[in-house]
């Protein structure tokens, strides 16, 4: 089975590609998004209820969200793989679906990420918003917090898919045709896990390079035995060395000192004693 998640942030261009896509493979779209939309059009609890957090451009919690999506998942028991649109969105999503894979013995293939800076973003969303009829794309608030909530939230997603070697992100800005092709690319190479594979038996080599230096332990021991002693023999002749040095620098100064103060008061002796002698004899006359 070839299980994609399509990733990225609100106006990547993740339903856009998704069309595409499952024409070309021959996959099951689910856009949890789409689906949710649906429900709400339908006037459906799930759909009151997904409402209430998507017209605020906030994550429907992720107990009813993990339903839903394995339901529509278990409606398509002969599906050749699926396009996952727009989950998982947390990484708790993220583990739920794995175990529901495991489940029905697969896994995800690859996840995709559509790259489009923010500004991008914002004007694809806000021209989508007047002839779309999403109400989520009418508010440039809402749009923001969308943006905001893909950051905190969903962004970690990238990483859980990335510790499985399963994360290739790809550049969305471009025409549609020109990412398409890019992201067929992609999948047609495979996924990025096999080069996960080849970087886990590149690992061996280390082990062949310590085989190298632990063969010979004597001279190894040899030497650090000779590097000690040449260390042993530079710190003491630095210590020589560094001695004269203390000494010259530090004496002199003092001697200087000592002698100016030595010369001082010989000269004060001397000029008292000619004083007093002076006066000595003049008292004297
Ligand atoms: P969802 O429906 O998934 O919306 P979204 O993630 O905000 O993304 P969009 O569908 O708006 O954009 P897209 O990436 O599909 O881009 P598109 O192809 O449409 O989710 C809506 C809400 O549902 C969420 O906010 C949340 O509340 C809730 N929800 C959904 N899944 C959930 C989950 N797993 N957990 C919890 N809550 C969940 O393109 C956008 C525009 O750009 C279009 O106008 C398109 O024509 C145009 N465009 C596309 N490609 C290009 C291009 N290359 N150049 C120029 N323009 C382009
Ligand atoms: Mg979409």
């Amino acid at each position: 089975m070839l299980n994609i998640v399509l990733f990225g942030p609100p106006g990547a261009g993740k339903g856009t590609q998704s069309a595409k896509l499952i024409k070309k493979y021959g996959l099951v779209h689910l856009s949890t998004g789409d689906i949710f939309r649906a429900n709400i059009k339908g006037g459906t609890p799930l759909g009151n209820l997904a409402k209430s957090y998507i017209d605020k451009g906030q994550l429907v919690p992720d107990e009813v969200t993990i339903k839903m999506l394995e339901a529509e998942c278990a409606r398509n028991p002969k599906a050749k793989g699926f396009i996952f649109d727009g989950f998982p969105r947390t990484r708790a999503q993220a583990k739920a679906l794995d175990q529901f894979l495991k489940t029905r013995a697969t896994a995800i293939t690859i996840m995709l990420a559509l790259e489009v800076a923010e500004e991008e973003l914002r004007k694809r969303l806000v021209l989508r918003g007047k002839d779309s009829g999403r109400p989520d794309d009418q508010d440039p608030k809402v749009i923001q917090k969308r943006i905001d909530v893909y950051n905190a939230e969903t962004m970690p997603v990238k990483d859980y898919y990335s510790a499985q070697g399963k994360y290739k992100g790809v550049k969305g800005i471009g025409t549609i045709e020109a990412i398409f092709k890019a992201l067929c690319v992609v999948i047609d190479k495979g996924a990025p896990n096999s080069t996960a594979k080849k970087s886990a038996s590149k690992k061996v080599v280390p082990v062949a390079k310590k085989k190298k230096a632990t063969a010979p332990k004597r001279t190894a021991a040899k030497k650090t035995k000779k590097v000690a002693a040449k260390r042993a023999i530079s710190k003491t002749t630095a210590v020589k060395k560094a001695k004269p040095v203390k000494k010259t620098t530090a004496k002199p100064v003092a001697k200087k000192k000592s002698t100016a103060k030595a010369t001082k008061t010989k000269t004060a002796v001397k000029k008292a004693t000619s004083k007093k002698i002076k006066s000595v004899g003049r008292k004297g006359r």
